[in-house]
């Protein structure tokens, strides 16, 4: 099939990559030149394991293209995807314009049938307004609008698109459901884990999903917070509960909150969709209350440490949101940096990947290190924000030599508090000590 895909962001770019190789011809656009020239040019505009070679392999075999026509894309393809951002609005609710926009301009372009794919995370509701926007575009238009929401994460999004636990499709015509199942015939060979359902359901499954991960998160650190309290230990917790198999042992790790594009501005844009209409949700308002606290809940314990020791210098491992992503955005890492940095501590850090991006954020605000080695030199704390597996086999013994005092915060829980121990550290977990 003829696929064109609109936005070659994270979504766009995994869903157009694979779906070339599944045989399909697709054509990916986006209004950012800078975005499809680097593409071109053999670079991709974010790291994600696998997309890379993707992109290269499907380029060469000449089933995917890039390009800024926007019109061109309309023409090219039956089939298109709508992946353009989302992002969240200062009153909580998800910015349309982008999504609409595309919807336009696909109904002014569009001179035969067309199936147009709002994969975008959007409100329940908005399938509904796009269908009668073309119609009021152009009435002429023969488009079939349809919610087909993604569930990849990042960091994992090649092989999540390629193994689906659910393809969630929701509409209005048959004709619309059947072309659903060319466009995935190549992940549903073996087996049918396509959901057909309305556009609103479809649109609502996404949230929900979306908001009960964020609950569950937001659950095991109130646990954890408790803990910390009565001196129990957060991860036999989880660990004891998980093998309850109606809990199951997912999304168990306490930490300091979760960040993102997605799990923050989708549970808001829930509870903004369940005020405008009248309903009050307060357990989604406590889950994104709790997570906001949580993502700063260790900067006084820190601030008092550092304190109590006289000491002023911090390091920061992991910047990114989560690990195997550059992506920032929503990321906790920059919220404990600010809160450190403005009460006069010197920080230090150091990310993999994404340390020159941040470098636009913080410029000389930080020091910036190479190396977990050179970032903890002369440094009296070191605080673990995001999970990248090169912090998992650290020599402690060697690295707290360099040191002017050794005390570790652990803010994902990834360590044995008694291995810290043995090698001379102060352990501080989240839920743990
Ligand atoms: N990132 C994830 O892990 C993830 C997972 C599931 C769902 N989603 C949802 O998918 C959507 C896209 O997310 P993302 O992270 O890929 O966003 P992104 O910001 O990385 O990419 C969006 C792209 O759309 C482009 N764009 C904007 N307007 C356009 C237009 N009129 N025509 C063509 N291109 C246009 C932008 O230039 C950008 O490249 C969002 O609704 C998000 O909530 C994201």
């Amino acid at each position: 099939m003829k696929i064109s895909i609109f936005g070659t962001g994270y979504v766009g770019l995994v869903t157009g990559a694979s779906l070339a190789n599944l045989g399909h011809d697709v054509l990916c656009v986006d209004v950012d030149e800078k975005k499809i020239h680097l593409i071109n040019s053999g670079e991709m505009p974010f790291y994600e394991p696998g997309l890379k070679e993707l992109v290269l392999k499907n380029k060469e075999r000449a089933r995917l293209i890039f390009s800024t026509d926007i019109e061109g894309a309309v023409h090219f393809a039956e089939v298109i995807f709508n992946c353009v951002g989302t992002p969240m609005k200062d009153d909580g609710s998800a910015e349309l314009k982008y999504v609409f926009d595309v919807t336009k301009k696909v109904a002014l372009s569009a001179k035969e049938y067309k199936v147009l794919i709002n994969k975008s995370t959007v409100p329940p509701g908005t399938a509904k307004k796009c269908q009668e926007l073309i119609t009021k575009t152009n009435p002429e238009a023969k488009i079939d609008l349809v919610s087909n929401p993604e569930f990849l994460k990042q960091g994992n999004a090649v092989y999540d698109f390629n193994h689906p636990d659910k393809i969630v499709v929701g509409a209005e015509s048959e004709k619309a459901f059947q072309m659903m199942h060319k466009v995935y015939h190549g992940l549903v060979k073996t087996y049918m884990p396509i959901i057909e359902t309305n556009w609103e359901t479809s649109e609502m499954i996404k949230y929900a999903n979306n908001a009960f991960l964020a609950t569950k998160i937001s659950f095991i650190n109130e646990i954890a917070n408790i803990c910390n309290k009565v001196g129990a230990d957060v991860k036999t917790v989880s660990k004891a509960i998980g093998k309850d198999y109606r809990i199951s042992p997912k999304f168990l790790n306490a930490g300091i909150g979760y960040g993102g594009s997605c799990f923050p501005k989708d549970v808001q844009a829930l509870i903004n969709t369940a005020k405008s209409h009248h309903y009050q949700p307060q357990l989604l308002q406590q889950v994104e209350e709790l997570n906001e606290r949580q993502k700063t809940i260790i900067v006084p314990q820190i601030i008092d440490k550092l304190k109590e020791i006289n000491g002023n210098q911090v390091t920061i491992w992991g910047l990114t949101f989560k690990p195997k992503t550059s992506d920032l955005r929503g990321a906790t890492s920059l919220k404990i940096i600010e809160e450190l940095i403005d009460n006069g501590f010197k920080v230090n850090i150091y990310d993999p990947i994404a340390l020159e991006e941040v470098r636009t954020i913080f410029s000389d605000k930080v020091t910036y290190s190479n190396s977990v080695k050179d970032s903890v030199v002369n440094s009296n704390l070191i605080v673990l924000v995001t999970e990248w597996d090169e912090f998992r086999n650290v020599d402690f013994s060697e690295l707290g030599k360099s040191m002017k005092t050794k005390i570790l915060f652990d803010g994902r829980n990834i360590y044995e508090p008694e291995t810290l121990k043995e090698n001379g550290f102060e352990y501080y977990g989240v839920g743990r000590k």
